[in-house]
């Protein structure tokens, strides 16, 4: 009989390291020089322990120190999220009033927002993490614009009633963001979460969500960065547990019934955002889609 794992850091009940980590890359980017800053969160060094660079250069060294050890690490944290803030922008130019973030972490995409003030921001996290989150915010006075919505992917727990239960109009569309998350789920839980999500968002929803390649997690990528990531993670309690291809993220989302719209890879996004010098080099061992919830099928909810 082989032994269980042992408990993930949420389930022992301790906040995300990962999205510490994230806020600490995004924080060192937010004193980057206007020019050579590729997100520019100037909210996430609330989130952070250890205190952000004071200085562009001494930003800059922090963040290439990161890369130099964990190639494509630092494009994929801030270039995912430019990219969905893109998204979004386009998405409420187009009528959209909802965002969804899942797994938000440290995520202060509605607190740097500056459109209509008819958009409700719903921002699913797992306790552990909402909690300090919302903690960090109190003790800088900052009231959350969001509706917090906390929920654990791996519980069973109904992402539609939850969602609904705290304001959301599964009537009318939606963008949701789903970034770096999918990886540190069980493949089923993975799936069932999709399948849940297509079953609470409107047609023509789009969700943007990103993928770590299945060779990083079974342990046979190339990229030596990204092998030593996966093993500090792992001992952090946050271990990599679910990769997919660009095929099988595709069919994944099929399934649960959206469809495909655009697949990226994070080098796309550093060509797309990184400038003709980028900071960060582009590793490529993730990737991204963006995918339209399809039409319900007739007998399914909301008919
Ligand atoms: C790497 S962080 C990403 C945070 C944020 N989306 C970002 O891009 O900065 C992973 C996030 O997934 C959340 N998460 C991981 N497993 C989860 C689960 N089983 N249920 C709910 N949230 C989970 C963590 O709490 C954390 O906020």
């Amino acid at each position: 009989m082989t032994a269980a794992p042992p408990p993930t850091r949420l389930q022992s009940g301790h906040s995300s390291e990962t999205a510490h980590l994230t806020a600490r890359a995004r924080a060192s980017d937010a004193v980057v020089e206007p020019g050579r800053r590729l997100l520019g969160d100037t909210f996430a060094h609330l989130f952070v322990t250890v205190p952000p660079p004071v200085t562009s250069q001494e930003a800059l060294g922090r963040l290439q120190r990161l890369d130099r050890a964990h190639g494509g690490f630092i494009a994929e944290i801030l270039l995912r999220q430019r990219y969905f803030e893109d998204l979004v922008a386009l998405a409420v130019d187009a009528g959209v009033r909802q965002v969804v973030l899942l797994g938000a972490g440290y995520d202060t995409t509605a607190l740097r927002y500056t459109g209509p003030d008819t958009v409700r921001f719903f921002e699913v996290d797992h306790p552990a993490t909402q909690t300090a989150k919302l903690e960090a915010l109190a003790a800088a006075d900052l009231t959350s614009p969001v509706t917090s919505v906390p929920l654990d992917f791996t519980a069973g727990a109904s992402l539609r009633a939850e969602l609904t239960a705290h304001g959301f109009d599964i009537d009318t569309p939606c963008v949701v963001g789903w970034l770096g998350v999918t990886f540190f789920l069980p493949p089923e839980a993975c799936r069932a979460t999709l399948a849940d999500l297509a079953d609470t968002v409107a047609p023509g929803s789009l969700l943007l969500f990103d993928y770590m390649d299945e060779a990083v997690v079974e342990g046979t990528s190339p990229y030596e960065g990204a092998l030593q990531m996966a093993r500090q993670v792992a001992e952090q309690g946050e271990p990599y547990i679910n990769g997919l291809t660009a095929h099988s993220a595709a069919a994944t989302v099929r399934d649960a019934g959206f469809e495909p719209v655009e697949q990226l890879r994070v080098t796309d996004l550093v060509r797309r955002y990184g400038g003709s010098d980028p900071y960060c080099s582009d590793d490529d061992f993730m990737g991204l889609v963006t995918a339209r919830r399809a039409e319900r099928k007739v007998g399914g909810h909301g008919d």
